[in-house]
């Protein structure tokens, strides 16, 4: 079938296949995705099967089933299949990566400043335990050209850098950054590159092996619709041997032993693993539509709800109206009441039914719109409209 991008009334009965309450007008899906109703079935056939027969879930089936949802994920991105392991989310991933650079004292890890918060965290707590210390890479408040960003992070390099580490598309400002020239130019320089993905898996197509830097986190419990708890590690085969999981398990399902370090992350102790498990059926779900569908619905919504905020507030966002620079995703900038940015989304929440990102920077208020498949331009419509009652 061929999707009409525009055309709200065919996309209206799609969001049948998620399990939103009736009247919620959910713009966040880039905080919480929500897994497909096909994803969570499945998963509770894995958690059945887990229940009734744990010694043959666990331990006579579990780990082909698991390699081979790993291999789908790992040909979905682009990577090896040896290049790639599960983990919950990002931030374990960005945790193992943190454990696994041998960072000494001295060393500096540049960040932009567009980092999200949790994983500025991991950075400075690594920092300080071994006396290295965080650089950030200072954005200009409005982009006009990705060169901006790529020589933000070079000034930011000194020949103490260990380390690059930047998002694919950033959380708050919901901005794609140049990651294959920020890569080369980075590792031109001798330093390593550390992407942090959350955002990019089903709105970007990915070429991991390609795009060649040494670690790649990200989630599939966004953009993919998988259950939450379903992330993965990319890492180069030039740094895998440094590469350990955070918390020390058997490494494979007894009595088989883990050789490798991928094998090191199949088994990392009894957990839910239908979250992996259910990865195929959420993929094959979004195939259905097709991944160029996906990303053109996606931004074209992100784009009507940017035209949208803007001719009512009159004041556009920070980066150009390019698909280049942003996707599914478009953070606005709005007049800020006074009150406070918790009390503004949790009126959107109550007095609207809305939910959406809002957060300020130096007094100056920002809202982050996140489309998905569910969504239709009446849900931006009645944003638009509930940010007139309360601030126009
Ligand atoms: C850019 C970015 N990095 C990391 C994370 C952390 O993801 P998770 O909570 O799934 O580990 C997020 C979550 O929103 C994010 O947006």
């Amino acid at each position: 079938m061929t999707w009409p991008l525009e055309d709200d009334a065919a996309w209206r009965p799609v969001r049948q296949h998620w399990s939103l309450p009736e009247g919620l007008t959910y713009l966040n899906h880039g905080s919480f995705g929500l897994p497909t109703r096909a994803v969570i079935q499945v998963q509770g056939q894995y958690l059945d099967r887990a229940a009734a027969e744990p010694m043959d879930f666990f331990v006579r089936e579990l780990e082909p089933e698991l390699i081979a949802a790993r291999d789908r994920l790992a040909d979905f991105v682009g990577a090896d299949r040896g290049n790639l392991v599960f983990v919950e989310n990002a931030t374990y991933g960005m945790n193992v990566v943190a454990e696994s650079v041998g960072l000494a004292a001295g060393d500096e890890v540049v960040m932009t400043t567009h980092e999200y918060g949790a994983v500025f965290r991991i950075w400075h707590r690594k920092c300080e335990e071994v006396g290295a210390r965080v650089v950030e890479a200072k954005l200009p408040p409005r982009l006009e050209s990705s060169d901006e960003i790529v020589d933000a992070v070079l000034a930011a390099l000194t020949p103490k850098t260990k380390l690059v580490v930047f998002s694919h598309i950033t959380s708050a400002t919901a901005m794609k950054l140049p990651a294959e020239r920020i890569t080369r130019a980075v590792q031109d320089r001798g330093v390593a590159v550390c992407i942090d993905g959350p955002h990019a898996p089903g709105i970007l197509p990915l070429e991991l092996d390609a795009l060649g830097c040494e670690y790649y986190t990200a989630v599939c419990h966004k953009w993919l619709s998988a259950a939450h708890g379903t992330g993965f590690l990319y890492v180069h085969p030039q740094v895998q041997a440094t590469v350990r999981p955070s918390l020390l398990s058997w490494g494979r399902v007894q009595p088989a032993v883990p050789e490798t370090w991928q094998d090191e992350f199949t088994w990392t102790g009894t957990r839910d693993m239908a979250t992996y498990l259910s990865l195929p059926a959420a993929l094959d779900f979004l195939a259905e539509f097709g991944w160029e569908t996906l990303r053109r619905r996606t931004h074209y919504l992100a784009r009507y709800a940017r035209e949208s905020i803007a001719n009512l507030t009159g004041h556009d966002a920070l980066i150009p109206d390019e698909e280049d620079w942003y996707g599914a995703m478009i953070t606005m900038p709005l007049r800020n009441d006074g009150r406070p940015w918790v009390e503004f989304r949790d009126t959107l929440r109550s007095r609207f039914q809305i939910e959406a990102l809002v957060y300020d920077v130096n007094e100056q208020r920002f809202i982050r719109t996140s489309c998905y498949l569910y969504n239709t331009k009446d849900d931006v419509d009645h944003l638009v409209e509930a940010l007139r009652v309360l601030l126009y």
